[in-house]
C-alpha cells in the first residue's frame, strides 16, 4: 500500500492562508509541456520571500501553493522539446524561470520573460517538496558538475546572484571605492561576499542586529555601524571624511533605510535598491540634484549564475559560510520556525534535505 502511495504523491510545504502553512501530501507533479522537467529535489532552503508570502504580502501566490524557489536536484523525467537535460542529470534550479525566446530573454532580463521570472513558489508549485515540475528547463536549470557541493549551490539559485546582480553590478562597485550595504541579512551578506571580487577599498555594513554585523566582520565587511541610535547616516560620513559612499546598496526594503541610502551617497555614486518595498518612500531631490548619483533597481535575473558557479568551484567565495542549520524536509515546520526568528535563533540560510 504504502508503495503504491509513495509512486504518486509526495511531501511538500503548502501555504494554505496568512499565517497558515502545513507539510501535506501532495500529487507528484507531472510534464505539462514539451519544455518542461520534473525534478526529484535533493536541498533546498527557506527565503526571506517566503516569509512575506506567509505574512500575506504578495498577493500573486494564492492559498494551495507549494513553496520555495531555490535548491537543487536531479533531473527525473524531461519533456520532449527539452534538449540540455536528460534525467539523472544533477542540476541547479534558477529562482527565475526563463524562456530564452522573448524580448526580455534576449536582453538577458530573464526576471521578465513574458512566460517566465518569478513564478517558482508563487504563481505555480514551487521547490520545497519531494519534486518540483520546471517550466523552460533548458533555460531555467544549470548542470551541477561531479563533486560539486550541493549546500553551497543552494546559494546559487537566489541569494548570491541577487547581492551580485542587483547590489554589486547595479551599484558599479569599484577597485579603491567606498561601499555601504544597508542590511546585513543573507542578501546584504551575499552583496558583501560579491564585491569583494572588485577590490573595494571599505565596505561598511550597517544592520540593528549585532550578531548579524559580527558575521558580516568575518564575511569581510572593513567597518560595522549598528543603526538602532538613529545616528547611521552622521556615522558613515564621519567615517568617510564627509564625504560619503561611491555605492549605498539597499538590502532592507523598508523607508527608513533608503532614506539613510539617500543620506550617506557621495558625489557620482550609486545608490542600488535591492529590497523589496511595500510602502513609499520619499525620493529627497532638493538635497540629490546637483550630486550626480544615479539610482538603480533590478528584480534578479539570475543571469550571473555561470559566472557565480564558477567563483564557488574555484572556491573563490564559499557561500556556505551563510549556512546555519540544517533540517530534513520532515522537519521544515521547525526549519521555519527557526529562520523566522533569526534574531534568536541566529539563523541565517537553513538547508532542508529532501
Ligand atoms: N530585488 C530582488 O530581486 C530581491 C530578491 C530577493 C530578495 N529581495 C529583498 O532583499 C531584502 C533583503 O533580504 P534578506 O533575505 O536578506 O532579508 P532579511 O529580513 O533576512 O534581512 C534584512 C536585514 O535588515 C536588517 N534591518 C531591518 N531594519 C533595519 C534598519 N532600520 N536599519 C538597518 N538594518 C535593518 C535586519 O536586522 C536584517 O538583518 C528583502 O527586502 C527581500 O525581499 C530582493
Ligand atoms: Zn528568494
Ligand atoms: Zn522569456
Amino acid at each position: 500500500m504504502n508503495k503504491i502511495v509513495s509512486a504518486t504523491t509526495m511531501k511538500a510545504l503548502v501555504y494554505l492562508a496568512p499565517g497558515k502553512k502545513s507539510l501535506e501530501e501532495r500529487p507528484k507533479p507531472d510534464l505539462t509541456a514539451p519544455t518542461d522537467a520534473i525534478v526529484k529535489i535533493t536541498k533546498t532552503t527557506i527565503c526571506g520571500t517566503d516569509l512575506h508570502i506567509l505574512k500575506g504580502d504578495v498577493p500573486s501566490c494564492q492559498p494551495g501553493r507549494i513553496l520555495g524557489h531555490e535548491g537543487v536536484g536531479i533531473v527525473d523525467k524531461v519533456g520532449s522539446a527539452v534538449t540540455m537535460f536528460k534525467p539523472g542529470d544533477h542540476v541547479l534550479i534558477s529562482c527565475v524561470s526563463a524562456c530564452g525566446k522573448c524580448v526580455y530573454c534576449r536582453k538577458q532580463m530573464y526576471s521578465h520573460c513574458t512566460t517566465g521570472g518569478w513564478i517558482l513558489g508563487n504563481t505555480i508549485d514551487g521547490t520545497q517538496a519531494e519534486f518540483v515540475r520546471i517550466p523552460h528547463a533548458d533555460n531555467s536549470l544549470y548542470p551541477v558538475p561531479d563533486g560539486a557541493d550541493e549546500e553551497a549551490l543552494v546559494m546559487l539559485s537566489d541569494i548570491l546572484p541577487t547581492g551580485f546582480e542587483c547590489g554589486v553590478l547595479n551599484g558599479k562597485v569599484q577597485p579603491g571605492s567606498t561601499v555601504a550595504i544597508v542590511g546585513s541579512g543573507p542578501i546584504g551578506l551575499a552583496a558583501l561576499l560579491t564585491a569583494q571580487f572588485y577590490s573595494p577599498a571599505e565596505i561598511i555594513m550597517i544592520d540593528l542586529d549585532d550578531n548579524r554585523l559580527e558575521v558580516a566582520k568575518r564575511f569581510g565587511a572593513t567597518a560595522t555601524v549598528n543603526s538602532a541610535d538613529g545616528k547611521a547616516a552622521e556615522t558613515v560620513m564621519a567615517m568617510t571624511a564627509k564625504r560619503g559612499v561611491d555605492t549605498a546598496i539597499e538590502a532592507v526594503g523598508i523607508p527608513a533605510t533608503f532614506e539613510l541610502c539617500q543620506q550617506i551617497i557621495a558625489p557620482g555614486g550609486t545608490i542600488a535598491n535591492i529590497g523589496v518595498h511595500g510602502k513609499k518612500v520619499d525620493l529627497h531631490l532638493e538635497s540629490l540634484w546637483d550630486r550626480n548619483i544615479s539610482i538603480t533597481t533590478r528584480l534578479v535575473d539570475t543571469a550571473t549564475i555561470p559566472m557565480l558557479f564558477k567563483t564557488v568551484s574555484s572556491r573563490k567565495i564559499d557561500p556556505k559560510l551563510l549556512i546555519t542549520h540544517r533540517f530534513k524536509l520532515d522537519n521544515i515546520l521547525d526549519a521555519y520556525e527557526t529562520f523566522g526568528n533569526a534574531a534568536k535563533t541566529k539563523a541565517l540560510k537553513v538547508i532542508i534535505e529532501a
